[in-house]
């Protein structure tokens, strides 16, 4: 058995290390992209506070093929919507820009999309490979503004991390 939960909260900088540390043991030499997403979803949802769903969306081909979308990923939490259009909602929004989108009101973003009502805000860090998106990690909250630009900048050092290991 794999316990990395922190014993007691962490101040956020040594949270994000303690996490960052942990997704960097789980994956270390396995080239298997799923089993480390999922390691690392559970290892979200253990670590951070306050959320209802921790994830990951992969580029991949559309269903007919041709253009590519963004494909639910092993996560933590509610079943969600399964195919978002790059340019769509916070997540194709993130995949789009490639750049993270920190969202106090999910309610006031254009293009939200409910997957579980409970969400208030959200947090998506695209995944860089050689400059192009390979996936984003999406965080949701039931809270408004959960999310910080430490987090933002925790989330955005373990995108770093997977680029090669997802
Ligand atoms: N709310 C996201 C969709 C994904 S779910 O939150 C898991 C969005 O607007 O992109």
């Amino acid at each position: 058995m794999y316990d990395f939960k922190p014993a007691a909260p962490l101040a956020s900088d040594e949270l994000y290390r303690e996490l960052l540390g942990a997704a960097d043991a789980l994956t270390a030499g396995e080239p298997d992209a799923v089993a480390n997403m999922a390691n690392v979803a559970a290892l979200l949802s253990e670590f951070l506070p306050d959320l209802n769903w921790a994830g990951f969306y992969r580029v991949a081909p559309a269903k007919t093929g041709g253009v590519d979308e963004l494909v639910l990923g092993p996560f933590a939490g509610r079943p969600a919507c399964i195919r978002i259009p790059f340019g769509i909602g916070v997540c194709g929004a993130a995949a789009q820009s490639r750049a993270t989108q920190l969202v106090a009101d999910v309610h006031a973003f254009p293009g939200h999309i409910a997957c579980d009502a409970a969400s208030a805000s959200e947090l998506v860090v695209p995944v860089l490979r050689n400059g192009a998106v390979i996936a984003v990690i999406d965080l949701d909250s039931p809270s408004p503004a959960r999310f910080t630009a430490a987090d933002a900048a925790g989330i955005e050092a373990l995108a770093g991390l997977l680029a090669d290991r997802i």
